[in-house]
C-alpha cells in the first residue's frame, strides 16, 4: 500500500548524487538492501521509480534513499531538481531480495559500480549500528576518484566494523591523487584480491555489464552460482512467458472496477492483457521487482514468478503483481 512521507533534508554527496531522508508517520519495517518504490509526480503525470533504503533500519520512522542524475533521466532529475524539505511524496514497501545481512554468517563478497553502492551503504551501516562482526570484502568501482560516494564514512566503517575489507578501485586517476589500484576491474585482480572466492556468499549491485562481467568471471572459474546475488538499476527487459501448446486452455479474466472482460489462454501477463484490454495499470519495472502493478485478485489461481516486489503479507491477502503472473484459471481482478 502506499504511504505518504515528507521530505526532511536534502544532502549533496558528491557532484550529481544526492541523499533525500524522509519521514513516514509509522517505523518502515525494512532490511538492509531493499528499495521502495516512489510516486514521481512528474511535469508529464505520475512514474514510477524504484530506489534503495541507503539508510540503516532503525526505531525511528526516518530514511534515506541516495540517487544518482541519469542524464535525461525523467525520475532522477525530478528529484534532484524538485523534491525539498517539506514536500510530501508517496511510496510503497519496502520490497526487494537482495539482502547480504541475511548471510552475514558466512564469508561475503560485496560488490559494486556506482550508485549501486546503497545496498551495501545500508548493509554496513546496519552492521556498525549493531557491531556485528563478519568476514565481508566489499569492492567498490567508480568512475574516477571524485566519484566515490561516502568516502570518508566508508573509509570510517571499515575501521568500525570487525572484519571488514574494503578496496576502492577508481577506472580513471588521471589528474587525481590515488595510490591504490585503479583501472577497469579485471578478473585476474579479483582472483588476486579476495581470499577464498569459492567460500564467499557474492552480491554484486551496478550496470548491467558490470555485472555481466562479474558473473562471466565467476562462471569462468566453475562457481557456485547459487551463491550469487545480483541487483539490477536499470530497468529490466519484459519477463520472458512461458511457451504454451496450442490446445492451451482459455481462460477470462474479470477486470471489476473497469467494467471489462478478456480472455487468454495463459501465455502472456495479465499486465499485457489489461493493457490490451484498455485497462490502465500502474506499472514500472514490468518484472516483478517494484511492486507498483500490485492489484488485488479475487478470484481465481495464477502462476506469479515475482523478484521480490510483494511482500509475504500482501500475497496472504490475494495481492498479485500482473506483470510477472499469468492465469491458471478464471481470474477476478479489482481493477
Ligand atoms: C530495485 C532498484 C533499486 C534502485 N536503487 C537505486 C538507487 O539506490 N540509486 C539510484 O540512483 N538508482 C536506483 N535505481 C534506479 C532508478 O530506479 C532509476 O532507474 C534511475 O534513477 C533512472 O530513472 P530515470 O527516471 O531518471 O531515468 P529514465 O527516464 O527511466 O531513463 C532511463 C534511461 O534512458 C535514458 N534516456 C531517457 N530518455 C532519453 C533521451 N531522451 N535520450 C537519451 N537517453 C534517454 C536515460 O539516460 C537513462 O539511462 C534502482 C532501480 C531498481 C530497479
Ligand atoms: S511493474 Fe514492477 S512489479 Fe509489476
Amino acid at each position: 500500500m502506499e504511504q505518504e512521507a515528507i521530505c526532511k533534508d536534502v544532502q549533496t554527496d558528491i557532484e550529481g548524487v544526492k541523499t533525500f531522508v524522509f519521514e513516514c508517520k509509522k517505523k518502515l519495517k525494512y532490511m538492509p538492501g531493499q528499495f521502495i518504490t516512489l510516486v514521481l509526480p512528474t511535469e508529464d503525470g505520475d512514474i514510477l521509480r524504484s530506489y534503495t533504503l541507503s539508510s540503516a533500519p532503525n526505531h525511528t520512522s526516518v530514511f534515506s534513499i541516495t540517487v544518482r542524475a541519469v542524464p535525461y533521466g525523467t525520475g532522477s532529475n525530478w528529484l534532484h531538481n524538485n523534491l525539498q524539505p517539506g514536500m510530501p511524496i508517496f511510496f510503497s514497501g519496502a520490497y526487494g531480495k537482495f539482502i547480504p545481512a541475511e548471510y552475514e554468517d558466512n564469508k561475503l563478497l560485496l560488490m559494486a559500480a556506482g550508485s549501486g553502492i546503497t545496498p551495501h551503504l545500508a548493509t554496513l551501516r546496519h552492521w556498525r549500528n549493531q557491531a556485528k562482526k563478519v568476514n565481508a570484502h566489499l569492492i567498490f568501482s567508480v568512475r574516477s576518484p571524485s566519484q566515490i560516494i561516502e568516502q570518508q564514512e566508508l573509509l570510517a566503517l571499515v575501521r568500525q566494523i570487525n572484519g571488514l575489507t574494503l578496496t576502492i578501485i577508481p577506472e580513471d586517476v588521471t589528474g587525481q591523487a590515488w595510490h591504490g589500484v585503479s583501472g577497469r576491474i579485471d578478473p585476474l585482480w579479483l582472483n588476486a584480491m579476495v581470499r577464498n572466492v569459492h567460500e564467499r556468499v557474492v552480491f554484486v549491485c551496478g550496470p548491467a555489464p558490470y555485472m555481466r562481467a562479474i558473473k562471466e568471471y565467476l562462471m569462468s572459474i566453475d562457481f557456485d552460482l547459487t551463491r550469487y546475488h545480483e541487483e539490477a538499476f536499470i530497468s529490466p527487459m519484459p519477463i520472458s512467458h512461458q511457451q504454451v501448446s496450442t490446445n492451451t486452455p482459455t481462460y477470462s479474466v474479470n477486470f471489476i472496477k473497469s467494467g471489462v472482460k478478456a480472455t487468454t489462454s495463459g501465455n502472456e501477463s495479465l499486465l499485457e492483457l489489461a493493457e490490451k484490454a484498455g485497462v490502465a495499470v500502474k506499472n514500472a519495472c514490468r518484472s516483478g521487482i517494484c511492486g507498483a502493478c500490485r492489484t488485488l485478485k479475487k478470484e481465481g489461481h495464477v502462476n506469479m514468478q515475482d523478484l521480490g516486489g510483494i511482500l509475504p503479507d500482501e500475497v496472504n491477502q490475494g495481492m498479485v503483481l500482473l506483470c510477472c503472473s499469468q492465469p491458471t484459471s478464471d481470474v477476478v481482478l479489482d481493477i
